[in-house]
């Protein structure tokens, strides 16, 4: 089984990261493979409503910034580990470009004669999902909803979802000093087969 790690954090080694280790530590007992992909060192461009991921070349995305090689990246892995930082109470921006260039470029509209839209996802079956937001504060929710929103409309189920409330306000409040977060993470990582 593969398991991509997508970090949304501009931090390469912050609470994010560290909960991606985390599970990644619980997966690899197991020997299934892991890879992190820092959406920082990725240099995505943003989604520029060209359209022809839809109509010219289906799924395929023109702009020529590695994006189409990350999405081979995303269809080989078995399982995501969608992760993020809350930053003013929503997901980063590196988060909100990726879910913009995944779901913009994966998700099928039609409209059919009666004027009825219908949609489907371009993202081979199976794929399962794990979302990881956490923050300083305890209001989360408006930061896990714009990746709900995508692992929902490109049907990828979320098999799990990590939210750690109240860290990373100082550097001395880090995930990795709260054992029964670290421990969570574990868990969820040894119980992926
Ligand atoms: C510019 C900035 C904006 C932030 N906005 C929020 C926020 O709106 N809500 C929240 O709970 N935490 C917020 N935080 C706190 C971070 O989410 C927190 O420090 C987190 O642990 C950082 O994760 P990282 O170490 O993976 O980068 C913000 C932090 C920064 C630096």
């Amino acid at each position: 089984m593969r398991i991509l790690g997508i970090n949304g954090s501009p931090h390469k080694s912050g609470n994010t990261f560290k909960l991606i280790s985390e599970i990644f530590r619980g997966v690899r007992e197991n020997n299934h493979q892991c890879e992190v992909v820092h959406l920082v060192d990725l240099h995505l461009d943003y989604c520029n409503w060209c359209g022809e991921c839809w109509e010219a070349t289906p799924g395929v995305c023109p702009i020529d910034d590695g994006f189409m090689e990350h999405l081979r990246q995303i269809f080989e892995a078995d399982i995501l580990i969608v992760a993020t930082p809350s930053s003013t109470r929503s997901v980063t921006g590196y988060m909100k470009n990726w879910l913009d260039r995944f779901c913009n470029s994966q998700l099928v509209w039609e409209v059919n004669k009666e004027g009825q839209v219908t949609k489907s996802s371009r993202v081979p079956e199976g794929k399962q999902s794990i979302i990881i937001v956490q923050g300083c504060t305890d209001k989360l929710q408006e930061t896990i909803e714009p990746i709900n929103v995508v692992m929902d409309v490109l049907e990828i189920p979320v098999i799990e979802r990590l939210v750690v409330a109240k860290v990373g306000l100082t550097e001395d409040d880090s995930v990795d000093k709260k054992p029964e977060v670290m421990q969570r993470a574990l868990q969820i990582g040894r119980s992926l087969s």
